[in-house]
């Protein structure tokens, strides 16, 4: 028998949960997305406590952040050293930038030789943009229907979901969005099996029409995150690459949420053998110390001289530190390896899973990065939002901890730590079904 890890004293959410929510809602605006309603005090590996003392598994990761697990002892330990040293010089150098550079170049494909910190996601998927623009002399950037790359101007307009757009007005000129291979609401109503890639070909009609002959670049995720973990089938990531080159555009792979190991391999890049001009990294980089990057080859990023990129908080002290910490435990613990092999148990029994359930309509990822979609009918496939929170807030109340996603709010994130353990890992899954059952 094995020891269970989660363990539910009350009811959830309980009385200090539902206390904090209260004054949380008296002061601060209320425009985040749906959560189960507790609230955390402490995380270890793949265990979040609440404040009322309930244990959960988390498939959360936070935001796919922390892939080494909640707090693991060796990053806690350096970033309290180094806070007790220095915390912020701006753009002064100190060792640890230097050493996190080291180490973020030791573990990228050789072509990308320089890179470059900033904060936030958004921020270094600004700077790409930026780069490609400079780099190229053009303006025009095609993105992705259901692509999400940020909130701040550039990329929100890069983006494909109208959520971050809404109410801002116009998005930036020369932003030219295609459909994105979702397979499973296909928007030209093909088969994956029979279909040749033909959304491809739909590039060059969306060009030839939206074109003003300003090309500058492409920027896609290697899977749709926001969107609902949607992957593309093999093969569409090297193809569209291939279009891109066709057309001398630059290009942007954005691995904010989909590296350090998410996907079963370090970079999701390597399964099909990309080779992106610039890469956008966050979350995992620091895996809960905030920190991003741009890699990028050094005649690309090199177009920006002297004065032309820093942030306040880029490249500090404590996030330095972080990046190359991050870094010697995934070069000597390989979670990615177990992301890998837990990811396929999971997903098989998510399998068989979707055969029961009639609201289960599809299950899809690839190492720990797994979505399942909810409908409310599986041949209409008219997605079920509100039966999504609801087994969101199920799962809490039975000791597993989940967000949502998708371009319709109706797909379930199955994205723990890549430090799980296959006990770890059914017991979450047991819990799942559960939940899943009691709709
Ligand atoms: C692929 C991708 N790019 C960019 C971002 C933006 O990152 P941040 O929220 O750190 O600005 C995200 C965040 O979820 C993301 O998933």
């Amino acid at each position: 028998m094995n020891h269970r890890v989660t363990s539910i004293r009350g009811p959830v959410p309980g009385p200090r949960s539902l206390e904090l929510l209260a004054r949380w809602a008296r002061v601060e605006a209320q425009c985040t997305g749906y959560q189960a309603k507790v609230a955390w005090d402490h995380a270890h590996g793949v265990t979040v406590t609440d404040v009322d003392g309930n244990v959960y598994i988390d498939w959360t990761s936070g935001v796919l952040v922390t892939n080494l697990g909640h707090c693991p002892p060796e990053l806690v330990k350096t970033v309290q050293e180094v806070a007790a040293k220095l915390l912020n010089n701006y753009e002064c150098l100190h060792p640890w930038r230097v050493e996190a550079a080291e180490k973020l170049i030791s573990v990228l494909p050789p072509h990308l030789d320089k890179c470059f910190f900033l904060t936030t996601g958004s921020e270094v998927v600004e700077g790409c943009l930026r780069i490609m623009k400079r780099k190229t002399g053009k303006w025009e950037i095609v993105s992705f229907y259901g692509g999400f790359h940020g909130r701040t101007y550039a990329a929100l307009s890069a983006g494909g979901l109208p959520g971050p757009k809404k109410g801002y007005g116009p998005t930036v000129p020369g932003s030219i969005r295609v459909p994105f291979p979702y397979c499973y609401r296909c928007p030209f109503k093909a088969e994956p099996a029979t279909c040749d890639l033909l959304c491809l070909d739909y590039l060059d009609d969306a060009v030839r029409a939206e074109s003003t002959g300003s090309l500058a670049g492409v920027i896609v995720e290697p899977y749709l995150g926001a969107a609902g973990f949607i992957f593309p089938p093999e093969g569409w990531l090297k193809r569209l690459e291939q279009w891109l080159r066709a057309h001398a555009m630059l290009f942007t792979l954005d691995e904010v949420q989909s590296s350090y190991g998410r996907t079963g391999k370090f970079w999701a890049m390597e399964w099909e053998g990309l080779t992106p001009d610039l890469v956008s990294i966050g979350k995992g980089l620091g895996s809960g110390i905030p920190a991003s990057a741009i890699a990028a080859r050094s005649e690309v990023i090199g177009v920006l001289g002297p004065g032309e990129m820093s942030s306040t908080m880029g490249g500090n002290p404590l996030a330095s530190a972080a990046v190359s910490v991050v870094v010697d435990i995934m070069k000597r613990d390989h979670p990615e390896q177990n992301a890998l092999r837990i990811g396929a148990l999971m997903k098989k029994r998510l399998q068989e899973m979707q055969e029961k359930s009639p609201y289960v309509g599809d299950v899809r990822g690839m190492g720990l990065v797994m979505g399942v979609e909810l409908v409310k009918d599986k041949k209409t496939k008219e997605p079920a939002p509100d039966l999504t929170h609801k087994l969101i807030d199920v799962a809490a109340e039975n000791g597993l901890l989940m967000g949502s996603v998708g371009v319709f709010g109706n797909v379930l994130r199955v994205a723990p730590p890549l430090v799980i353990t296959e006990a770890e890992a059914h017991e979450s899954l047991d819990i799942f079904e559960k939940a899943l059952a009691m709709l």
